[in-house]
């Protein structure tokens, strides 16, 4: 079975997803450990209580973010991991570690991209007007938040939504579709060639998408 590492920052309720995928069977894979900058996590908690071994690599206490990269990448080595899940990891990371970690590392993020790349999202989509709304799941590269999509969940904004309600939306439709991504990546079924997205040995002409 494939070896997932997951890095997260906070809550880690997406990591909870991929959990209980895991144990389900859902997602043929094992979660070998899970990598947080922030000591206090709540993701950490999680892992624990499903007996994952947990690191804990503060990026304060490292003098820049390759530093902070070098001790991430010796424990991503020393679990063996093959694939490296972004799940609420707020962390930039450098072209140097994005890259040898080419096609091996996906990220979630709160947009339907390439709109919104960044933070606060769900602001900037009530901002701006917007009467759709989502998340992407997108091979990570060097240019943040515009590595190739594979798949987006899409759902509908009402005038009456307010941040909260927009934020649980997106939210839901995240939980549904990062651990169906990771059962096709675990199953061996999607792949990054150059910047291309293949599923099932044919490339992808736009993200698949999900209505919710
Ligand atoms: C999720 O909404 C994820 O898309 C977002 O952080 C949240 C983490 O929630 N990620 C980013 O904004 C990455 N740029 P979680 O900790 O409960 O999974």
């Amino acid at each position: 079975m494939i070896r997932i590492v997951v890095l997260v920052s906070g809550d880690g309720s997406n990591l909870q997803q991929l959990i209980d995928s895991c144990h389900s069977g859902r997602i043929r894979a094992q979660i070998v450990g899970v990598v947080s900058n922030e000591p206090n996590a709540y993701g950490l908690e999680r892992a624990r209580l499903a007996n994952i071994p947990t690191q804990v690599i503060n990026h304060r206490e490292y003098a820049d973010r390759a530093s902070f990269e070098v001790e991430v990448t010796r424990v991503i080595q020393e679990w063996k991991a093959e694939l490296i899940l972004l799940a609420g990891f707020m962390r930039v990371l450098t072209p140097a570690f994005v890259n040898r970690y080419s096609g091996q590392m996906i990220n979630i993020h709160p947009s339907l991209l390439p709109a919104y790349r960044g933070l606060n999202t769900h602001a900037r989509v009530l901002e701006t007007g917007d009467r759709m709304h989502g998340c992407s799941i997108h091979f990570v590269t060097s240019d943040l938040d515009a590595g190739a999509v594979i798949a987006q969940a899409v759902t509908n904004v009402l005038p009456t939504d307010d941040l909260a309600h927009v934020t649980q939306k997106v939210r839901k439709l995240e939980h549904h579709i990062y651990p169906l991504v990771v059962s096709w990546l675990a199953a061996g079924r999607i792949a990054l060639l150059g910047n291309k997205v293949y599923l099932d040995g044919q490339e992808l002409q736009s993200p698949i998408c999900i209505y919710l």
